[in-house]
């Protein structure tokens, strides 16, 4: 992250071991582009495959978590993904053919040569850091160009039930907080409740789940963990 919000995200997120898991951040001091995260995690990586995630990008729907593991799993290549929206200019715009094969990626094309918009979540194999540092530059649909000439990047299709949203300006935020709160609010259910995933994984007890909740036990949220660890 930036300089200025990494301190924010670490206040908010910690060192993960309370949540069973474990972050870890690092500085990008210049808007050099996304894919330079592969080079300043490359030590984080370690030769291993990766996965990238724009922070201000939203994902909802049925079947999610297995699409996730399912893209996970892939050895060689890459997987990205395509959501139909009305105007994909500002988006990086993926075409593909009947079988789904990719034919094109472009980043913002003015002309846009499909409906399909990639989002900012993106699965790559092992060679990723080591294409992504090969030439200095750092726009992501050209590391994802890098895989589809070597015949090796996938795109799967989030269907027409799927939630993609943007939360990079204010009316984007906007809708994306009323699509979450119309969820919650009909449902009861908190929409990516980090504790509770991580209570639901295996990844903290019950004890901890409670705990956490305390620390918040003023609030709806705080509220809503204690009754899931004193449902179970
Ligand atoms: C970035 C990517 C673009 C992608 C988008 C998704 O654009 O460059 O390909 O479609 O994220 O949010 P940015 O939003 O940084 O302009």
């Amino acid at each position: 992250s930036t300089p200025r919000d990494l301190p924010m995200f670490r206040d908010l997120l910690g060192t993960g071991e309370e949540l069973g898991m474990s972050f870890s951040y690092k500085v990008q001091e210049q808007p050099n582009g996304l894919a330079q995260a592969f080079v300043l995690g490359a030590d984080f990586l370690n030769g291993e495959p990766g996965c990238l995630i724009l922070g201000d990008n939203m994902f909802y729907g049925q079947g999610f978590s297995a699409m996730l593991r399912r893209a996970a799993n892939i050895e060689k290549g890459a997987c990205i993904f395509g959501y139909y929206v009305k105007d994909p200019r500002a988006y990086g715009v993926v075409e593909f053919d009947e079988q789904g094969k990719v034919i094109s990626l472009e980043e913002k094309p003015a002309v846009p040569k499909s409906n399909y918009a990639v989002p900012g979540l993106y699965f790559y194999d092992a060679t990723v850091t080591e294409k992504a540092a090969a030439r200095g530059e750092y726009e992501i649909t050209d590391l994802n160009r890098l895989y589809l000439e070597e015949g090796t990047l996938k795109v799967e299709l989030f269907g027409r039930g799927f939630a993609w949203l943007d939360t990079g300006n204010c009316d984007s935020l906007l809708e994306a907080s009323n699509f979450v709160a119309t969820i919650q609010n009909r449902q009861g259910f908190y929409v990516s409740c980090i504790e509770e995933i991580a209570w639901r994984q295996g990844w903290i007890l019950t004890e901890q789940l409670l705990l956490l909740g305390q620390r918040l036990e003023k609030t709806e949220y705080g509220k809503y963990l204690i009754e899931l660890a004193k449902q179970s």
